[in-house]
């Protein structure tokens, strides 16, 4: 026994070693960890436990039945993360670079497999140079179980990548089923075609960053969510997003302990500006109404005519869309109705209570947002809030206009409770384009029509431009005092908590994607 156990210590100590020393070595010296050093970062200390690391790839073509490394490339295993149960895959870039075989799959379908059944989130912390060219097609079929499984668990558990190197060709597409992206600046990237073959087809120079790296995807295509500086800071990032989150779609985010204070925030009585026509960063009332600094912005630099993310409100974790008026003076338009529903959609996925703060001057008009579809755009903005079981609430502080109130998560659309600030303007549009239209010959036939316009303006204003018309219909619960804000969302909250909606029975909507 003795003996065997030492042949078992050896062989261990060599899986630990993944590619070899020298390997491991490079990683180093191109600023990157190694897949167990990730690991090591992400899980409470002494947690994990590995699955599979025996595991060899079954390959014997180009020589490769005497390149084997125990592991394959890939560290599957769970443990707790703050305390929480997660199952995590690392991969290994010091073994074939971290590439895709039928073995490095298997062990990753495994993994989703045993987070699936047992109710527990799902950590990728990918760094591979894609499918393992020297297996070609079962490396292809791996990737597709994998995407496969994606699909599968997408709405059961939550799915996290982190994207800790190269992420190329069909690879992407796992991420990209997954709920949360994160990458790490400079040191990863995500593309379906590198910069060799978009300069042969399209005579583009680009580099890998400019094309695909963590700053081009958290501004420009809103592929990651979010962009890190460093490793540590993606995993840090990694844990505080998972504590928001439930285990699964049976449960609900855990409360944190809150100690009652007084909830009244007087700041908010003064804080928007005199003209309603300038601007404010909407995140200060973000801060005003949420537990402490506990607000984790997603998708930060894209879209940024609204802002998304999670916060605490009394220890209860909730989900926020709020219009940016600091930003295209918070416009709905393409990617902010993109980005909205997405997160919309992952909030209701997981018991998470959504609250809307409104404050939109309607749909941004243009060739550009027609043509790139605004029209099936903002639809799913409307179909995700639409379809929403959680508890939702929506604080209108100033412009509601047009289709963008009913879309923001209005009471016509299944919203629970509906809140105005006094300064809340709820009309088809501003009151300056409504006197334009609907007094077009008074206006021009009038001896002053500048006079005539500014007096059908104030006439339109003195009607619509508050909250009390849509109010009276009932589409509005309550006009509160902005300082009253925070208090009256903690009791609704709670008064929502045990909210039950069942949507009518179908095998699943038809989203417009
Ligand atoms: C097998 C691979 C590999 C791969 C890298 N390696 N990629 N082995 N299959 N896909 C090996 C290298 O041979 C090398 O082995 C080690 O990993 C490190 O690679 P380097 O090239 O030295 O590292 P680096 O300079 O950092 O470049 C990393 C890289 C490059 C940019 C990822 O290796 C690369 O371009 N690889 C090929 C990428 C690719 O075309 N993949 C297929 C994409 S299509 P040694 O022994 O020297 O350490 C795809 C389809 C998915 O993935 C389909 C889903 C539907």
């Amino acid at each position: 026994m003795k003996r065997k156990i030492a042949n078992l210590q050896a062989k261990i100590a060599e899986a630990k070693l993944g590619g070899g020393q020298n390997r491991i070595d490079s990683q180093h010296k191109k600023g990157k960890l190694t897949a167990r050093e990730r690991i090591h970062f992400l899980v409470d200390e002494g947690t994990f436990e590995e699955i599979g690391m025996m595991v060899t790839h079954r390959s014997t073509d180009f020589g490769m039945e005497t390149e084997k490394y125990l592991g394959d490339g890939v560290i599957t295993g769970y443990g707790n993360v703050n305390g929480r149960l997660a199952y995590i895959f690392s991969q290994d870039f010091t073994v074939f670079g971290g590439s895709l075989s039928e073995t490095h799959a298997e062990k990753i379908c495994k993994l989703m497999e045993m987070a699936m059944k047992n109710g527990a989130p799902l950590i990728g912390l990918n760094d591979s140079g894609g499918a393992r060219i020297q297996e070609g097609v079962v490396s292809l079929g791996g990737y597709a179980d994998i995407f496969y499984r994606n699909v599968q668990a997408s709405g059961v558990i939550p799915q996290l990548s982190a994207i800790m190197g190269p992420c190329a060709g069909g690879a992407v597409y796992s991420p990209a089923i997954t709920d949360f992206i994160l990458m790490v600046e400079n040191t990863s990237y995500m593309f379906v075609t590198g910069p060799n073959v978009v300069k042969t087809v399209t005579h583009e120079e680009v580099t890998s960053e400019e094309l695909g790296g963590a700053n081009t995807h958290a501004t420009k295509s809103g592929v990651t969510h979010f962009a890190c500086a460093n490793e540590i800071e993606a995993i840090n990032h990694v844990k505080k997003l998972l504590s928001y989150m439930p285990q699964n779609c049976e449960e609900v985010a855990e409360n944190l302990p809150y100690q009652k204070t007084d909830e009244s925030r007087p700041s908010l009585n003064t804080f928007l500006p005199e003209n309603v026509a300038h601007p404010y960063d909407v995140r200060e009332i973000i801060s005003a109404i949420a537990d402490g600094d506990s607000f984790l912005e997603v998708h930060k630099d894209f879209a940024e005519n609204i802002v998304v993310g999670f916060a605490r409100l009394a220890g209860r974790s909730i989900g926020i869309v709020a219009n940016q008026p600091a930003y295209l003076a918070g416009v709905l338009d393409s990617n902010s109705a993109i980005k909205a529903a997405r997160f919309v959609r992952f909030c209701d996925c997981f018991n998470i209570p959504l609250l809307v703060l409104e404050d939109v001057p309607g749909f941004l008009p243009g060739t550009d947002q027609e043509w790139n579809g605004i029209i099936t755009n903002g639809a799913k903005l409307l179909f995700a809030f639409s379809e929403a079981t959680v508890p939702r609430i929506t604080v209108i502080t100033r412009k509601a206009y047009g289709g963008a109130y009913d879309v923001m998560n209005s009471k016509h659309i299944g919203a629970d409770m509906n809140y105005a600030w006094p300064s809340a303007e709820i009309a088809v549009m501003g009151a300056k384009g409504a006197a334009e239209i609907i007094f077009k010959r008074e206006i021009a036939t009038a001896e002053n029509p500048q006079e005539k316009w500014l007096e059908k303006e104030k006439q339109y204003s003195d009607i619509f431009a508050n909250p009390y018309r849509a109010a009276e219909r009932g589409f509005i619960d309550e006009v509160i005092e902005p300082a009253q804000t925070r208090a009256k969302l903690i009791k609704a909250f709670k008064m929502l908590e045990n909210k039950v909606v069942n949507n009518p029975r179908k095998k699943h909507g038809n989203i417009p994607l």
